[in-house]
């Protein structure tokens, strides 16, 4: 939820707020802008729109400067325009913001002699500087550490003075903010992504920090006022690992990448015939799953379906009582935790709000260990949980998720195969789904195959205005993350129903014009679909059946996509994979934005 960027440097930084800007796209994109400053005064230059809006402003005029900071946003408060967007601006300073500011309202009553041009929680907090300085002494470094004990709620934010143009300063609460370190310039931005062509050397900042940043030096104090050194770290994602290349959308190159990024997640953690504990959860996470009597999953979004998916191969392959909560709803709804429960967030991030929220109080709320699935090896989540599992996606750009999705699903079933030797799991069903895993990058070879087809598929889909995805077990949860998929870049709504479910109300809406998309794996509950799917033709319905079944004919209601032989309990993954290339072929017919769905967001830093 938004991004900013900060440069000071020896040279005019306006095209690496830019860039940086461009990588910071997929945290929003309803409006940016950026801020210099020029003979002793702020220059802002914003734009409603993408990012392309703000480059077409700027072509307008020369603006050039060897410091600045910029911003992109998704609108939490205020809607998307110029007088909402970042950078805000009030007497000498000026600011960045990526969060939310829960008190300011309360704030905004005490600066009733301002004038307020946007909307935005943000604002406020550059008026509060401003009147700290006619209040206070002190350098911009003091008064960002003054001002930040008066806000509630997270932050990211790069504030700049018009009096001190040697220094940016920047504060963290809740919100992701790193440091990149170059040689006579330095940088700071929501994530390393924006920074990789200028450094791979970052600071990751903790909660409560402040920094002050200059083309030399970098000074950092925690929430206590006092000094700290914090780690430098070096980034071994390279520039242009967030470029297109030869495919058309990210979410495309995404979905082709999984062979390759499945590979990944699977690599050095298997023997021929075992999980191997060491080196997937290391000796904290080994010792950690000793002591687990139950499961907890808690995510959001697409990480929410890889849990519900993780929950049958926890509870079927080895008997591990598993539940699995949407994290906005675990946090207000006091559970009663068992002795043993682990907690295990799901992310792709490792920054979503809620998801991180829960993980902060896992503690006060009974979880005696955590441990985090997540894509993103710096993440907070990451640094927050007792142990990490990480996915090995690399940087996934498009927003909807589809190969951190898998590779979750990947790691998910690994963990239930070391958790499950404790439980009932067999050295013999081990070796299957070890088995199995290995064989998943070419079996979703396979099924990337199928893409003309799924092309062809589309056009089914593309003119009508609801679609109803069903599945049961383990292809319920893939129904859903279908049905997600399509709605968020295609804007067709789509729901997911358990198969079993659909007499009890949605059958209802069954017509021609309600294509029913089924989930229909080879396995012990193909007939209890297909009674399913009989309801749906009796009442005119137009199926289309994804399954692995050989002999599974059409008829003038249905059409059936094989997807092959499929190693059978890793089918959710292959399944899941032909969904994409069905979501995404609809939205492109329908001329959709498909790396930047309307009105959403990649990384929701926001609660
Ligand atoms: C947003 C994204 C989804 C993602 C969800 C959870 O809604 O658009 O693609 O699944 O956040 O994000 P996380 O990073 O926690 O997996």
């Amino acid at each position: 939820m938004c991004g900013i960027i900060g440069a000071i440097a020896q040279r005019n930084v306006v095209p690496i707020l830019i860039e940086g800007l461009k990588a910071l796209e997929y945290r929003g994109y309803d409006s940016a802008g950026i801020a210099i400053i020029e003979k002793g005064e702020v220059r802002r230059v914003r734009a409603k729109g993408k990012l392309v809006a703000l480059e077409e402003e700027l072509a307008k005029g020369s603006c050039e400067s060897p410091m600045g900071i910029g911003h992109t946003r998704w609108a939490t408060h205020g809607v998307p325009s110029v007088n909402n967007a970042h950078p805000h601006a009030c007497g000498d300073f000026v600011l960045v913001h990526n969060g939310i500011i829960e008190n300011h309202q309360l704030l905004k009553r005490d600066q009733s002699q301002h004038h307020f041009e946007s909307e935005t929680d943000s604002e406020v907090i550059v008026h509060l500087l401003n009147d700290l300085s006619g209040q206070c002494d002190g350098d911009l470094f003091d008064l960002v550490q003054k001002g930040i004990q008066k806000l509630q709620g997270s932050y990211a934010l790069a504030v700049m003075r018009t009096t001190e143009s040697d220094s940016v300063v920047v504060a963290r609460h809740g919100s992701p903010l790193v440091i990149g370190l170059g040689v006579g310039e330095n940088f700071i931005a929501s994530d390393v992504l924006a920074l990789l062509p200028v450094t791979s050397r970052f600071i990751y900042l903790e909660d409560g920090d402040v920094a002050r940043i200059s083309t030399h030096s970098i000074e950092i104090v925690n929430a206590e006022g006092q000094k700290v050194d914090r780690e430098v770290k070096e980034s071994t994602l390279e520039v242009g690992c967030t470029t297109r290349g030869e495919y058309r959308h990210f979410m495309l190159k995404e979905i082709f990448e999984q062979p390759v990024v499945i590979g990944e997640a699977l690599e050095g953690r298997l023997s021929n015939i075992k999980v191997l504990d060491p080196m997937l959860l290391g000796a904290s996470g080994t010792k950690i799953i000793e002591l687990t009597k139950r499961v907890q999953i808690v995510a959001c979004g697409t990480s929410y379906h890889a849990g519900l998916t993780a929950k049958y191969w926890f509870e079927q392959w080895a008997r591990i009582p598993c539940e699995v909560d949407i994290a906005s709803e675990l946090r207000y709804r006091k559970p009663v935790v068992s002795d043993g429960t682990l907690l295990v967030v799901i992310s792709q991030s490792g920054e979503t709000a809620d998801t991180l929220a829960v993980l902060n109080e896992a503690k006060s709320m009974g979880y005696v260990h955590s441990m985090a699935i997540c894509n993103v090896p710096e993440s907070s989540m990451v640094r927050g949980a007792d142990v990490s599992l990480l996915t090995r996606a690399g940087p996934e750009v498009g927003v909807a998720s589809t190969k951190a999705f898998t590779t979750q699903l990947v790691v998910l079933a690994m963990l239930a195969v070391s958790l499950g030797r404790r439980f009932e799991l067999t050295s013999d069903f081990e070796e299957n789904v070890v088995n199995q895993l290995k064989q998943l990058p070419s079996a979703v070879s396979q099924v990337l195959a199928l893409d003309g087809r799924i092309s062809i598929l589309a056009q089914t889909l593309v003119h009508k205005h609801h679609a109803l995805f069903l599945g049961r077990g383990p292809g319920y949860p893939v129904a859903m993350e279908a049905a997600l998929k399509l709605k968020e870049i295609s804007y067709i709504h789509a729901e997911a129903y358990a198969a079993g479910e659909l007499k009890h109300g949605p059958l209802a809406l069954v017509d021609e014009d309600m294509p029913v998309i089924a989930v229909m794996p080879d396995d012990d509950l193909l007939d209890k679909v297909q009674s399913n799917l009989s309801e749906v033709r009796a009442r005119g319905g137009r199926l289309l059946v994804l399954t692995d079944h050989d002999h599974l004919e059409e008829d003038e209601y249905t059409t059936v996509l094989n997807i092959g032989t499929v190693p059978k309990l890793m089918r959710p993954v292959v399944f899941s994979v032909a969904l994409q290339l069905l979501a995404y072929h609809v939205a492109v017919l329908r001329g959709t934005d498909v790396d930047r769905p309307r009105n959403l967001a990649k990384s929701v830093t926001v609660e």
